[in-house]
């Protein structure tokens, strides 16, 4: 991305930031927090537009549950507060950034279509996914044996209470693993315009349905 682009994608995020009067646009490593691991992706924040490209107009009932797992600051939680879901819950390892999502949920002038809103503070192996979750978001938060536990059990609360779930994978690394299991099927592919191409998995956004 040329210097121009970085710049003006840079200050279009600092607009939502004030617009919504939140703070979400770092960069921040786990080692901080004495969280580090292999399999752990550091905090870094979707592009705010991310469910508005991705989620259709209509696609989104009153009977709709939104999870972002590895929820961070809060970005994703807020902009799926704007939709009209029955429940948004975050799921966030870290304490400190937990902390900052419940104050920007405080804090924000987003105007809410869903005031049910749940933040956990939780590794995602220790978090029973509910039987009701249908919009599942990830932005690359683990990999590896992480993201697999994570998966199987996604599948097994869809067999035991079937439905259909959409997942909206941003910077998708492990989307070789998720289309293996034969249960994912690919609905949609976002480019994000301001990074370049041929970045492997970053930079896009794949969208898919799981059907029971
Ligand atoms: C790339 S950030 C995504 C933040 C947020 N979803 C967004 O798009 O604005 C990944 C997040 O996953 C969290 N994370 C990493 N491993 C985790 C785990 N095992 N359980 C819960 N959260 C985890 C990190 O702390 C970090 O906040």
């Amino acid at each position: 991305m040329s210097v121009l682009g970085s710049a003006r994608r840079l200050v279009g995020q600092l607009l939502f930031e004030r617009r919504y009067g939140v703070r979400t646009a770092e960069l921040v490593k786990l080692e901080r927090f004495g969280l580090a691991g292999n399999e752990r992706v550091y905090y870094v924040p979707a592009n705010w537009t991310t469910l508005r490209k991705t989620l259709k107009r209509g696609e989104v009932g009153p009977d709709d549950v939104f999870i972002d797992f590895g929820a961070g600051m809060g970005r994703m939680v807020l902009e799926a507060t704007r939709l009209p879901f029955k429940r948004v819950i975050g799921v966030e390892l870290s304490a400190e950034l937990h902390q900052i999502s419940r104050e920007n949920l405080i804090k924000t002038t987003v105007r809410r279509r869903c005031g049910d809103v749940e933040l956990v503070c939780s590794d995602v192996l220790d978090y029973d996914i509910p039987d009701d979750v249908s919009v599942v978001f990830f932005n690359n938060p683990f990999r590896g044996s992480v993201f697999e536990s994570v998966i199987k059990r996604l599948l097994e609360s869809v067999d035991a209470a079937p439905r259909l779930v959409r997942v909206i994978y941003y910077n998708p690394a492990e989307a070789p693993f998720l289309e293996s299991t034969g249960r994912f099927r690919l609905v949609g592919t976002y480019r994000q315009s301001w990074r370049s191409r041929g970045e492997g998995p970053f930079g896009i956004t794949h969208v898919y349905e799981i059907t029971p």
